[in-house]
C-alpha cells in the first residue's frame, strides 16, 4: 500500500487518468531542437498542452528551459482535474550544457568518485533546466566493440560495471531525492543490450542463464543497491522474448528476486516494437503483453493511453496490474517532492546560475585528463616540453570542434564551449605559432592534396601530433561498425606521416576499442583520448605537456585485429588453450594469423612514473567458509614525479564444476605516489565474491584453490594461491 495521498487520489482516477500517469512523451512544448518552422512547434505545444489538461501525459522527456517547464507544470497543476503533476525526463549521459567525457571514457579513470563528482554536477546543471529525471546511467556491459553503445557504459567488465553504475546513481540522485538539483536515475537497459549478436545494434540476445546473471545483471543490482528507483527496458529480445514484454525478467526476476519497488519505462517505442518483433500481433496485443510484463511507463508510442482503457474493459489487463503501476508512478513523484512542491527544480534564476559555470569547466577538464590512457611512450617521448619544439598537429581532428563530445553530448550541449585540440594546445604553448595544422584527411574521405601539405607540415616539425580516429556519428546508437579499425583515408594518411621518419605521437579520437595497425599500432607514443567532452582540447594538452601525469586504464580490451571481435578479457577456459609459443600454432584456440590476445589488455595504461609492485601476502593460505581473505601488497613508485596508480586484484577459479573465466575483476584501488615513496595497499575477499552461477542456475560458491593476482593490468601480475575451505 502507498501513502494515503497516492491511494487517495488513486481512487479518483479514471482509467484514461491512470493511462496518462503511465505515458511519457516527447517533450515538444521545450523542444532542445524545434522544427525549423514556428508554426509547427506551436501546433505542437498546444497539442501536448491540452494532453496535460486531460491528464493524459504524466512524463515529458527531453525538453530544456526551467521557465517553459515551469508554464507547462503549472498546466498540469493549475489545468487537470487531478493536478497531478508531471515528471520531466530527459538522456542527461554525460553531461548536460557542459559536457564531461562520454562514460566509457570515463571508465578508464578508474575511479568512482570522479564519475560521481560528474553526474552529480550534470545533475545540478541539468535539473537548474527543469529536469527531474535521467535516462542514466547506462549499465549494459559490452564485450563486442562492433557495437556503437559502447562508447555509452563502462565496458567489457562487470564488476568495473558495478562500481561505476552505482557511482552514477549516487551522483545524479544526490543525498536528497527532493532536493532541487537531484535527478532519478534510470539504469539501462535491462537486460543484456550490451550483447546483441554480433554487436549489431538492436540485435537479437542469445546467452546463457549463468552469463545473463554473472556479467550482464550485476551492475543494475548494484545501481538499485545505490538507490535507483526506475529501470528501463531494453529494445532487445534475450532467448526469443523481447525485454520489454519479459515477465520474467520484468516482473520475476527485477521484483520477485530483487524486491525492486520502483518505475519500469519502455525504451522509446520498444513496446509497440513487439509487433516487429512477431511477438505482438498488432498495437493493442503489444500494450496488453508490455503492462502485463511489468511496463508501467510507455515511452513515446502512446499505445497505453490509446490501448488500456479498452484491454481494461474487456478483461484483458486487470485493472489491478494499472493501479500498480499507477501506484509506483505516483510514488516516484512523492518520493521526489513533487506533490509538496511541483515547481522544484524550476527555477530559472537558478538556471542561469548553475548552468556552464567555470567549475562545471574546471571539472569537465579535470574529468578528461583523468579519462585518457596512455598505451605507449617509446623512449619517453611524452610528455612534450612548452617550449623549444617545432609541433604539427595533423589529421581530420586537429582543430575540429565538432567531435570532442560524442555520443548524446550534441543533444542538450552548448557547442560554443568546446574546445578543439590546437586550441588547447597553444593556449599551454609559449609560443603558440610554433604548432601548425594541417588536416591532411577528412575522417571518412581523402582530401584533395592533403596528404602532400600534411607531410610537408610534418616535415618542418619536430614532433608529429597525429588526431585521427572516429567522427561522433560512427559512435553511439545505431552506429554499429563492422570494422573497427582506423577509417582507411585516415590510415593511408598515419602511412604518408609516418614514412617522414619525425617521431609520432598518435591521439586517437573514438567511442570504443579501436584495432590499430601499421604505423598507428608501430608510432612510438600513442594516446587513448577517447571523446571528452565540452574541454578536450585543455584536457589533452594537460596531458601531453605533463601537467597531469596520465592514469587512466583501459575499461576495454584493444583486440589486435577487428576479427578477434567480440573480444574480452574474462572469457571461459578452453580445453585447448593457446601455448605461450607463438610458433606453436596447431589445433589450439587461436586464429591462423594472430595470437588470441590483445594489443593493449583491459586494464592496461602507462604514465610518466613508474611503479613496482612487491609483497604481495594472503592472510591466509586456507580460506575458511566465512572467513575473510585480507590480501594485501607494496607499491612503490619508483619513477622520478608524482603520479597514480590502479593495482587490480584478479582471481582465478582452478577447477570447478562450470568452466570459469581465465581471469575475472574482484576489486581495484587507485593509489597517488610522490617519487620513491610506497604505501600497503589492502584488499579483502569473501566468499561471496568466489560464486558463480552453477547447477539448477543458482548462485554456488565450491570449495578449491583460487589462483590470485594483484596486477597492473588484466595479462600481468603478482600472482598467488589459495584454498576456499568447504564448510564444516
Ligand atoms: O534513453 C534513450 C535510450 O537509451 C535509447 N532510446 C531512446 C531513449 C530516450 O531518449
Amino acid at each position: 500500500r502507498a501513502s494515503d495521498r497516492v491511494e487517495g487520489l488513486l481512487a479518483q482516477m479514471t482509467i484514461e487518468e491512470k493511462a496518462g500517469q503511465l505515458s511519457c512523451f516527447a517533450d515538444m512544448i521545450r523542444p532542445p531542437v524545434g522544427d525549423m518552422n514556428p508554426l509547427v512547434n506551436l501546433r505542437n505545444a498546444q497539442t501536448l498542452t491540452a494532453e496535460i489538461q486531460a491528464g493524459r501525459i504524466g512524463v515529458l522527456m527531453n525538453g530544456v528551459g526551467a521557465q517553459a517547464a515551469l508554464d507547462t507544470q503549472k498546466a498540469a497543476v493549475e489545468g487537470s482535474r487531478l493536478k497531478i503533476p508531471l515528471l520531466f525526463a530527459a538522456d542527461v549521459i554525460h553531461g548536460f550544457r557542459t559536457v564531461f567525457p562520454i562514460p566509457l571514457a570515463e571508465a578508464a579513470s578508474f575511479d568512482p568518485h570522479l564519475a560521481e563528482r560528474t553526474a552529480r554536477a550534470a545533475a545540478s546543471e541539468a535539473s537548474a533546466s527543469g529536469l527531474h529525471w535521467t535516462f542514466a546511467p547506462m549499465v549494459d556491459v559490452a564485450r563486442d566493440q562492433r557495437w556503437g553503445r559502447v562508447a555509452e557504459g563502462s565496458g567489457e567488465d562487470p564488476y568495473l560495471g558495478e562500481v561505476m553504475a552505482a557511482a552514477r546513481v549516487r551522483g545524479f540522485q544526490g543525498k536528497d531525492l527532493k532536493a532541487d538539483d537531484s535527478m532519478l536515475a534510470t539504469p539501462k537497459h535491462f537486460a543484456a543490450y550490451g550483447a546483441v549478436a554480433a554487436g549489431l545494434e538492436y540485435n537479437s540476445v542469445e546467452l546463457s542463464e549463468a552469463t545473463l546473471r554473472e556479467v550482464h545483471l550485476p551492475p543494475f543490482q548494484a545501481a538499485f543497491a545505490a538507490g535507483a528507483m526506475t529501470v528501463m527496458s531494453a529494445f532487445n529480445d534475450v532467448n526469443g522474448v523481447p525485454s520489454t514484454a519479459n515477465k520474467r525478467l520484468l516482473t520475476d526476476v527485477l521484483r520477485g528476486e530483487w524486491g525492486f519497488k520502483g518505475v519500469v519505462i519502455s525504451d522509446y517505442t520498444s513496446d509497440q516494437e513487439l509487433v516487429a518483433h512477431g511477438f505482438a500481433a498488432d498495437d493493442r496485443d503489444a500494450a496488453r503483453l508490455a503492462i502485463l510484463a511489468g511496463v508501467d511507463i510507455s515511452m513515446q508510442s502512446g499505445l497505453y493511453i490509446r490501448y488500456l482503457p479498452e484491454l481494461v474493459a474487456s478483461g484483458a489487463v486487470p485493472m489491478a496490474v494499472v493501479d500498480a503501476s499507477v501506484r509506483r508512478v505516483l510514488a516516484l513523484k512523492e518520493a521526489i517532492g513533487l506533490f509538496d512542491n511541483p515547481y522544484r527544480s524550476l527555477n530559472p534564476a537558478a538556471e542561469r546560475a548553475r548552468t556552464a559555470t567555470p567549475a562545471l569547466r574546471a571539472l569537465s577538464r579535470e574529468a578528461g585528463a583523468r579519462s585518457i590512457v596512455l598505451l605507449k611512450n617509446d623512449r619517453g617521448l611524452l610528455p612534450l616540453p612548452k617550449a623549444g619544439k617545432r609541433l604539427a598537429l595533423i589529421g581530420p581532428f586537429a582543430d575540429d570542434r565538432d567531435n570532442v563530445l560524442g555520443a548524446w553530448g550534441g543533444f542538450f550541449a552548448d557547442k560554443s564551449l568546446n574546445v578543439d585540440l590546437a586550441t588547447g594546445l597553444r593556449a599551454q604553448m609559449a609560443d603558440p605559432a610554433s604548432l601548425i595544422v594541417e588536416r591532411g584527411s577528412d575522417i571518412e574521405a581523402p582530401i584533395a592534396g592533403g596528404i602532400e601539405r600534411a607531410v610537408a607540415v610534418a616535415q618542418a616539425a619536430d614532433v608529429v601530433l597525429l588526431a585521427i580516429g572516429e567522427s561522433e556519428t560512427m559512435t553511439g546508437e545505431a552506429k554499429s561498425r563492422t570494422d573497427i579499425r582506423i577509417p582507411p583515408a585516415q590510415q593511408r594518411l598515419a602511412e604518408a606521416i609516418a614514412a617522414t621518419g619525425k617521431p609520432v605521437v598518435v591521439l586517437l579520437r573514438h567511442g570504443r576499442a579501436l584495432a590499430l595497425e601499421g604505423p598507428v599500432r608501430d608510432a612510438p607514443a600513442i594516446l587513448a583520448t577517447w571523446f571528452l567532452g565540452s574541454e578536450m582540447g585543455h584536457a589533452v594538452a594537460d596531458v601531453l605537456f605533463g601537467g597531469v601525469n596520465p592514469s587512466g586504464r583501459l575499461p576495454v580490451s584493444f583486440p589486435l585485429d577487428s576479427g578477434q571481435e567480440p573480444f574480452f578479457y574474462n572469457g571461459r577456459t578452453t580445453g585447448r588453450p593457446a601455448p605461450a609459443d607463438p610458433n606453436a600454432q596447431e589445433y589450439k584456440s587461436r586464429w591462423r594469423s594472430i595470437r588470441n590476445e590483445a594489443l593493449y589488455p583491459f586494464g592496461f595504461g602507462l604514465g610518466y612514473t613508474t611503479f613496482a609492485v612487491s609483497d604481495l601476502r594472503l592472510s591466509t593460505q586456507r580460506l575458511a567458509w566465512d572467513e575473510t581473505l585480507h590480501v594485501t601488497a607494496r607499491v612503490r613508485n619508483t619513477g622520478p614525479i608524482y603520479g597514480e596508480h590502479v593495482l587490480q586484484l584478479y582471481i582465478r577459479d582452478r577447477v570447478a564444476s562450470r568452466t570459469r573465466p581465465v581471469r575475472e575483476l574482484k576489486g581495484f584501488q587507485r593509489v597517488s605516489l610522490a617519487p620513491g615513496s610506497e604505501r600497503e595497499v589492502r584488499f579483502e575477499l569473501r566468499r561471496e565474491n568466489l560464486m558463480f552461477v552453477g547447477d539448477g542456475d543458482r548462485w554456488v560458491a565450491e570449495a578449491g584453490v583460487f589462483d590470485l593476482w594483484i596486477a597492473n593490468s588484466a595479462t600481468d601480475g603478482l600472482a598467488v594461491s589459495f584454498e576456499l575451505l568447504a564448510a564444516e
